[in-house]
């Protein structure tokens, strides 16, 4: 199928840019018993220590994976999205960094920017077979499940999805923060885009979506569509999740973004869904990011 430019579209983000490629006990005891005898507490081979006793950067697994850019792989050794969560919840994951923006683990908000602020994904590209408007390239590894997802809202019969602002990088986000901030002012605009160095975008493993049946539509309008409802219950299959939810704007610091999603990945995707959460802050327990801290 013929990617659709669909010009109509208007979301964060104006410039019309072609779809394109690019490389980049505390008390203590009175009496203390005596220690048990050394032999009669059988020490535990490694694999019999239950996983989140282990502290996770020491498995080879993990280290390998790391190694190899492969996030699966480190997830699947912390016992799949749920043990990676508790691992980075217990303090037990510092080689799980949330601000590096090439993992999917990645978190960035107003209190976390990310780490090169800078930060370039090294390769991104338009996903095939899907209505697309401006800026409509993402990470090339995860275009895939782009298509995927999006085929699979149209074999549900629930309508058609596009996508555009995927990567946006960091001059590109200072334009669009900055034209935010000049026409509705500092609050409402910083509620709205983010300042470069702080914007998902900037990693290429998030993108706006508009819906496209019967005809395309604004991203803006995306929470009003059909197709919307499917995303909030299917996306996370896909690894997407939706970033900014009513409600959240004292934890993630943005108005409502029924539109704006975010990958993170099946594994990690699917212990969100699972847990009920409904922003990252509370699935890593980081703070809640409101505002800029200078
Ligand atoms: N609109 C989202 C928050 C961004 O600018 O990244
Ligand atoms: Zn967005």
């Amino acid at each position: 199928m013929v990617a659709l430019a669909v010009a109509a579209v208007a979301g964060i983000g104006g410039a019309l840019a072609a779809p394109r490629q690019g490389s980049s006990q505390n008390a203590a005891e009175i009496v203390t018993p005596p220690p048990p005898a050394a032999t009669a507490i059988p020490v535990p081979t490694r694999s019999e220590v239950p996983l989140a006793e282990v502290a996770l950067c020491d498995r080879p697994e993990v280290q390998a994976g790391l190694a190899a850019g492969d996030d699966s792989a480190v997830i699947g050794a912390a016992g799949g999205g749920e043990g990676l969560r508790q691992a980075v919840i217990r303090g037990i994951a510092p080689c799980i960094d949330l601000r590096d923006p090439s993992h999917v683990w990645f978190v960035v908000n107003k209190a976390m920017p990310m780490e090169p602020i800078d930060y370039a994904p090294a390769d991104w590209v338009a996903p095939s077979n899907v209505p697309l408007g401006n800026l409509a390239a993402v990470r090339t590894d995860i275009a895939p499940t782009v298509t995927a997802m999006f085929e699979a809202s149209v074999a549900a019969g629930t309508g058609r999805i596009g996508m555009q602002n995927g990567y946006r990088g960091y001059s590109v986000q200072q334009r669009i923060h900055n034209d935010r901030v000049a026409s509705l002012g500092k609050e409402a605009g910083e509620r709205l885009a983010a300042r470069p160095g702080y914007s998902e975008h900037q990693s290429g493993i998030a993108m706006d979506v508009f819906g496209c049946t019967p005809g395309c539509s604004s991203s803006e309008q995306f929470g009003t569509t059909a197709t919307y409802q499917w995303v909030v219950e299917h996306s996370w299959e896909f690894g997407w999740i939706i970033r900014y939810e009513d409600g959240q704007t004292p934890i993630t610091g943005y108005d409502p973004e029924a539109w704006h999603l975010r990958y993170i990945g099946p594994e990690l995707a699917a212990a969100y869904h699972a847990g009920g959460f409904h922003t990252l802050e509370e699935f890593f327990g980081l703070p809640a990011a409101p505002g800029y801290l200078d």
